[in-house]
């Protein structure tokens, strides 16, 4: 029998990734509705891919619920050079973390996935059903193959056991507590990093990676985390779902709207050697939509609060 005990005020929670872009916004989130119990620990208090640490950690702490936000993570360049890391850590801190939350009896995990989990030609906007349907992006296929497994492996415990484990499965995220390296960020705050350098330095150009062609999805991280509490509140079934905004937009239109957020006046170059990725990715965010989750920020205002947290975070800027 499914086990499926809500989330109450006094629950313990642990939010595995909690210093994250994604467990930031939902530890946030959690603590704006009242949670009291939230539980973190960093890398550093907790190597996730160690399993007899975290054996002793459900132990101690027996959680009532999990949220699975860590993960290794990372751009399209980091993906592609560095396959070996990125397959390795991430199996090993979802089979920590789901095999343990069954011993340990937790009531209900929620694992986050990616969009890069569907094939890379997929018609768009990219259906649940679309999964295993054809070959995937080469570039990050490594890291995909791992969220796959993760999902299936929650599929399967809530098959043998009963478990409550759900997935999810979100678009690009980005906002507050987001990483701007520029060889390992995600597209957004790479162009946030990179107009705000070239602003303040009075670059004459900016050059942005690809031809600029590629339609991109964009969700702010809050909006991803009020979706996960809503479905960890609301959804209960083995079918992974969706979490996006809706609609998507060119890169070449993503680096216009990050270039006027900035104020940024001077020109940009497309290095058109940098590889583009998938062509498209826009999830078919329906079946959410249809459960009665709507997301709240717009990819200006969410652009802006992201700049603002950038601009907070970064000491000499
Ligand atoms: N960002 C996106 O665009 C996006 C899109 C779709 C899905 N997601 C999913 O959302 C989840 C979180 O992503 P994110 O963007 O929030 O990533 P993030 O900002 O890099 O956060 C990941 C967190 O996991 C922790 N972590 C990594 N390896 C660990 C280990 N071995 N032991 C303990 N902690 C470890 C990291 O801690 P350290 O930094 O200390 O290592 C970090 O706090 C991932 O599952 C990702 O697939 C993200």
């Amino acid at each position: 029998m499914l086990r499926n005990i809500a989330m109450q005020q006094d629950s313990r929670i642990y939010i595995a990734g909690h210093r994250g872009l994604v467990g930031s916004a939902i530890w946030r989130q959690l603590e704006q509705r009242g949670f009291k119990n939230l539980i973190g620990r960093t890398h550093a208090e907790l190597d996730l891919c160690d399993p007899a640490a975290v054996q002793t950690f459900y132990s101690s702490e027996k959680p009532d619920h999990v949220i699975c936000a860590a993960a290794r993570v990372g751009g399209i360049v980091a993906n592609d050079t560095r396959p070996a890391e990125f397959i390795y850590d991430n199996l090993q801190i979802q089979n920590n973390l789901i095999h343990g939350a069954y011993k340990a009896g937790v009531k209900k995990l929620l694992f986050l996935g990616s969009s890069c989990i569907y094939p890379r030609l997929s018609p768009q906007p990219m259906s649940e059903d679309c999964l295993l349907t054809s070959p995937l992006e080469p570039t990050n296929q490594w890291y995909a193959i791992a969220k796959i497994a993760g999902l299936k492996m929650c599929q399967a415990y809530r098959r043998q056991y009963g478990c409550n484990f759900i997935t999810v499965m979100p678009a690009n995220i980005y906002g507050v507590n987001d990483h701007y390296d520029l060889t390992n960020s995600h597209v957004l705050p790479a162009l946030i990093r990179k107009f705000h350098e070239a602003k303040t330095t009075s670059a004459p150009t900016v050059t942005c990676w690809g031809t600029g062609s590629p339609r991109r999805e964009f969700l702010f991280a809050d909006d991803l985390a009020r979706a996960c509490i809503f479905l960890l509140e609301n959804y209960n079934d083995e079918q992974h779902v969706n979490i996006g905004y809706g609609n998507d937009v060119t890169i070449r239109e993503l680096a216009e709207l990050v270039q006027k957020v900035i104020g940024y006046t001077g020109r940009i170059v497309w290095d058109s050697t940098k590889p583009d990725g998938t062509p498209r990715k826009l999830l078919n965010v329906s079946r959410l939509f249809a459960l009665g989750w709507k997301p709240e920020v717009n990819l200006e205002s969410g652009i802006r609060l992201a700049y603002d947290d950038y601009r907070k975070r970064m000491p000499t800027n």
